[in-house]
């Protein structure tokens, strides 16, 4: 049971709390109006995130802060049906500067995935579960049209295989490719052996939640974020 709090630059928000997901209920309001009050004034609004956020949360914070975003959890078993997608490997030599152009178009109004430059990918690729096989890029016409990095979370038990990041290029939205590149990555991960597959999505990112829904995912559970805004 935590509350932890990040002060941030460049953001709509002084700081962040993540409360984590076991954290008592009873005191919930108190403990997080002492860490809002321990960051002290600030003109800026804070965020908070609540993990597995329940209904009632909302109400027990309701005098503090406002609900603005719920970030889903889904999950699906494994094995799922085969892509019919020929997708290769990363190569982090010779397909950066493609990926950071796919990610950026197709992210652009997102507010953490946006702006992927090349210190983001080397600190990515220097994290104990980076595995560019398991990073799925997707080749039309001579071009990456998509890619599907995935994450296998070896701390957890069963594995569970994450669909980290996932995009289409906007130039080729709407041709029924978003799900067969789920289900790539879907795949590697199957033949390494995993049996539970998640991921997270903005609640309110209506393509995404399409494509998951009919390849059979549900929801898990939700990360709600709050703001001390008026
Ligand atoms: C999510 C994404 C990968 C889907 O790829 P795609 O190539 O657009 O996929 P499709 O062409 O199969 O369309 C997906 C579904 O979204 C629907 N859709 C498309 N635009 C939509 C819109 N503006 N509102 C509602 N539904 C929409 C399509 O009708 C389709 O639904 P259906 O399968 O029930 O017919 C792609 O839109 C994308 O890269 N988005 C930006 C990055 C992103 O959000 N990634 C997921 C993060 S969790």
């Amino acid at each position: 049971m935590t509350i932890t709090s990040t002060t941030l630059e460049n953001s709509d928000f002084a700081a962040s709390l993540s409360v984590s997901s076991d954290h008592p209920r009873a005191s919930l309001a108190a403990d997080v109006a002492t860490e809002l009050a321990n960051l002290g004034p600030s003109g800026a609004p804070k965020q908070i995130w609540l993990e597995e956020a329940h209904d009632s949360d909302t109400a027990i914070l309701e005098h503090l802060a406002t609900p603005y975003r719920d970030l889903l959890q889904l999950r699906r078993p494994l094995p799922a049906p085969p892509s019919g997608l020929l997708t290769r490997a990363f190569d982090p030599s010779t397909d950066a500067e493609a990926f950071f152009a796919v990610n950026n178009r197709a992210f652009a109004w997102h507010p953490e995935q946006s702006g992927f430059d090349q210190a983001r990918l080397d600190d990515a690729m220097a994290e104990p579960w980076f595995n560019p096989q398991g990073f799925r890029i997707l080749e039309l016409d001579g071009v990456m049209a998509g890619f599907c990095w995935t994450k296998l979370h070896q701390e957890l038990t069963p594995v569970i295989g994450e669909i980290y990041v996932i995009a289409i290029d906007p130039d080729f939205h709407g041709r029924g490719l978003g799900g067969p590149m789920t289900l790539a990555g879907l795949e590697w991960m199957s033949d390494q052996g995993i049996t539970v597959a998640n991921l997270y999505v903005e609640a309110d990112n209506a393509p995404a939640l399409a494509t998951y829904d009919r390849l059979g995912f549900s929801t898990h559970s939700i990360n709600r974020a709050f703001t001390t805004a008026k």
